[in-house]
């Protein structure tokens, strides 16, 4: 039956992190593979309360099917939170889309033919390639740095396909510790990837999950917030955040701000796709965000995560020897990127990391093209400090073996 499934579904890869997230459900395991949010910190009274409160008085706006660019108090609320990240979005330049992976998706299907060049910082999140791939668009990678993307190295990708009569479309960037690598884009690297945008013409996807989850250092504003005072870059500005890295991925919702000409074609396509997000979800969101408790709760993240971040370098310094494996330390976010000496294959080291109970990704598949062999991500959200320790326990006697 194999001639029955489409073309552009033949080569796209199931996700390693899936296929690795299934392995993790083995209960003797200790995960640093998934991007989960640490399971015991959700605010389950908020949520049960937020819930609750949606079939108080009149339920049934949140029963009933809705518009397609989402609950207008939603979105109110939502364009007061980008606000607040230092960006100016209107509430009707927002959508609120079923998780931010749907955003990603649906801006692909609104902009890309196939064939077309879309940029992607080396390494890059994994869904966002499946995404493109499924698009029939061609990813061409832009090397960064422990600062992410390097924008002498965009501009050079950008003239030498200019010099072959080529003009890449999108550039999708996770400006603020990105997935996998942990790392932010500082303020001027900003800003002269939007003017390189501006110069050529490139819709600029800025994918932003994970800015709430700040615990050291200071915040950069996001590049829709730096567009502003560029010529011409509001207009080639999207962004897109998440409601899952900070309250529950549960919900599925997600949001995008989008310039008037983008935001009119992504609301026909998610009318195509899905009709609109859950009603359910987005006033359960609604109640939740209106309850006062986000602030809050985001501080317990925070708190939590910088615990567990510091726990797996003092975990790494414990149990390997110097010099085996080199990281950076994250300021924020879920991801620790760590790199063994060059040539070791940290995708063979991961079947020995199973089986003494540890488990992580390798660098690998984050890579469109040629892909270096020796990083992995170790997520350092998942598990409390003791488990962690005792993780990496188990991850250096493999390594060690
Ligand atoms: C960079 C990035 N973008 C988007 C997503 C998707 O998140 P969601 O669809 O739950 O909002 C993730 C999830 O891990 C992510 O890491």
């Amino acid at each position: 039956m194999q001639e029955l499934i489409a073309a552009r579904m033949r080569n796209v890869k199931p996700s390693f992190v899936r296929e690795v997230l299934k392995a993790a459900g083995r209960s003797d395991l200790i995960s640093f593979a998934g991007g989960l949010p640490a399971p015991e910190l959700f605010d389950v009274e908020g949520l049960r309360e937020a819930t609750l409160a949606v079939f108080d008085g009149n339920a049934a706006p949140a029963l009933q099917y809705g518009p397609t660019d989402g609950n207008a108090e939603l979105r109110a609320a939502l364009a007061a939170l980008t606000n607040e990240r230092g960006a100016n979005a209107q509430p009707d330049e927002i959508v609120v889309t079923t998780g931010s992976q749907q955003g990603i998706d649906l801006v692909a299907r609104a902009v890309l033919d196939p064939g077309d060049i879309v940029l992607l910082e080396r390494p890059t999140y994994l869904a966002a390639v499946q995404v493109f791939e499924l698009a029939q668009a061609e990813l061409v990678g832009v090397e960064g740095d422990e600062q992410g993307i390097d924008p002498d190295e965009l501009e050079r990708v950008v003239e030498e396909l200019a010099a072959r009569g080529r003009k890449p479309k999108m550039l999708y960037v996770v400006a603020t510790f990105a997935n996998p690598s942990g790392s932010t884009l500082p303020e001027a690297r900003r800003r002269r990837v939007l003017e390189i945008a501006v110069k050529h013409g490139l819709l600029v996807l800025e994918d932003d999950p994970y800015s709430e989850l700040r615990f050291t250092g200071e915040p950069v504003t996001p590049m829709i917030g730096l567009a502003r005072d560029i010529d011409g870059a509001s207009e080639l500005t999207a962004y897109m955040s998440s409601l899952s890295k900070v309250i529950a991925p549960g919900l599925r919702i997600g949001w995008m701000v989008l310039p008037e000409w983008l935001h009119s074609r992504v609301v026909i396509t998610k009318q195509a796709s899905d009709l609109h997000a859950s009603t359910l979800a987005q006033h359960t969101a609604l109640n939740y965000l209106r309850s006062g408790r986000l602030p809050g709760h985001i501080d317990r993240i925070r708190e939590a995560y910088r615990e567990r971040a510091e726990a797996m370098m003092a975990s790494l310094e414990r149990h390997l020897p110097e010099g085996v494996l080199t990281y950076r330390r994250p300021e924020g976010g879920m991801f620790l990127w760590a790199s063994m000496a060059e040539g070791v294959d940290t995708m063979a080291l991961v079947e020995k990391a199973v089986a003494s109970g540890v488990i992580y990704v390798p660098g690998i598949p984050f890579y469109s093209g040629n892909a270096p062999t020796h990083h992995m991500r170790l997520s350092f959200v998942t598990v409390t400090p003791e488990v962690i320790d005792e993780g990496v326990r188990r991850f250096a006697s493999a390594v060690l073996d």
